[in-house]
């Protein structure tokens, strides 16, 4: 199965406006079917959710058509799938609702890999609870999140280990599973941030062993809007602080307020629409999910060793190493160039990147980068090309 391109982009409207856009890690372009789900759900009859009438009946079966959607595209239980704002908000309610059981003596791990929504709220939560942290370092040489560290770093006082499915500064997806088998060993839950991975690699949550599994639509041709996956059955023992009247069981007790019923089609529509990206004789859609974004992993696989290629050969460049087998993000820094700089230069010029610490804050304060500015970030998406690739280096190729 592979993408056509060509075809690709026509799904995207955004696309016209010319620019080459590598900030997908930033947010991805949004998708025809999403918007016109969102704009239907707008322009049609819904009411809070209930039985009394048919626009109330309808909300209802948003959000049920959505939580299928969310599992087909992680492989996870419908039951499970609690809807937010953000990933940062919905990782947020999962650290202050599971350390309402931690104390003194017990531990967290989280990485130096992750984006500080994976880092920061497990912090702060465990904090307050009286709880301590551990680090997992990354190794700078490579890139890579050695998995060896974790049996020192896991014991039998972990709670919680928090990792990435992968970085959204270099790319790097860490051996999630084996990971998650050295928590599960000592009775530890895991909690996976997959708001970077679930774009460009075929996810299955029970595969790689997350209790919980946290991701954005935005990232992947939705809305701007997250689902946290879980087992019914774990979610059904925690109590998130909640309001008298709302939904007493899960997964509606952790959803605060009147859920975005627009957004959600956006997001039902958005898991269609990366099932139908490359066509494939699956009956369902989780089959189509996941032969889709295998294509999409080769494809994106293909322009982003082109595009390394293209700034490794380059003297003034230095790109942030990272390991094979990640998704297609590239992070670079020009010498003598604030990556501020860099990036602007090449947005004067219609090549769309981002630039700093991303909110990978831990990485680049490692790495002894975060206060010179970070680097540049090129991250590719499924509707960027090789002619887009050649854009972007000719245009790195005229600051160098
Ligand atoms: C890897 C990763 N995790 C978490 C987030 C935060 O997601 P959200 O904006 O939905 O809170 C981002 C956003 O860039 C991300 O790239």
């Amino acid at each position: 199965m592979t993408l056509d391109p060509e075809k690709v982009r026509a799904a995207y409207p955004a696309l016209a406006e010319g620019f080459a856009l590598f900030d997908g890690a930033g947010g991805s372009q949004t998708a025809e079917p999403v918007i016109a789900a969102i704009a239907a759900t707008m322009r049609s009859a819904v009411s809070n959710r209930g039985a009394v009438s048919a626009p109330a009946r309808r909300s209802g079966e948003i959000v049920a058509a959505a939580r299928e959607a969310v599992a087909d595209l992680v492989g996870g239980d419908p039951r499970g799938v609690v809807f937010g704002p953000s990933a940062t908000a919905l990782t947020y309610l999962a650290s202050r609702t599971l350390a309402q059981g931690w104390g003194a003596g017990d531990e967290v791990v989280v990485t130096r890999l992750d984006h500080d929504s994976n880092v920061r709220p497990w912090v702060q939560a465990a904090g307050q609870a009286g709880a301590s942290v551990r680090f997992a370092e990354v190794d700078l040489s490579t890139g890579e999140l050695p998995v060896e560290q974790f049996r020192e770093l896991i014991g039998d006082r972990t709670r919680l280990v928090a990792v990435t499915a992968a970085s959204n500064a270099i790319g790097t997806a860490p051996a999630v599973r084996r990971i998650a088998d050295l928590a599960h060993a000592a009775g530890a839950l895991v909690y996976v941030d997959g708001v970077h991975a679930t774009a460009h690699l075929p996810t299955d949550v029970r595969e790689l062993g997350a209790d919980f599994f946290v991701t954005s639509a935005y990232k992947w041709s939705g809305p701007h809007y997250a689902a946290l996956v879980a087992e019914p059955a774990l979610l059904d023992e925690l109590h998130p602080v909640k309001l008298l009247p709302s939904p007493a069981w899960a997964p509606d007790r952790f959803e605060y307020g009147t859920l975005s019923f627009e957004l959600l089609a956006g997001m039902t529509a958005a898991v269609d629409h990366l099932a139908g990206l490359a066509p494939s004789g699956a009956a369902d859609r989780r089959g189509r999910v996941l032969a889709s974004l295998g294509a999409v992993a080769a494809y994106e696989k293909g322009l982003a060793a082109k595009l390394s290629a293209g700034l490794t050969a380059h003297d003034a460049v230095t790109v942030l190493k990272a390991p094979d087998g990640g998704c297609p993000t590239i992070s670079f820094r020009i010498a003598g160039q604030a990556p501020a700089d860099t990036a602007r230069l090449l947005g004067d010029r219609g090549v769309c990147v981002s630039s700093g610490d991303y909110y990978a804050a831990e990485y680049f304060i490692a790495a002894g980068l975060r206060e010179s500015g970070g680097a540049v970030r090129a991250s590719i998406y499924h509707y960027n090309t090789a002619e887009e690739v050649d854009r972007l280096l000719e245009a790195v190729a005229a600051l160098a």
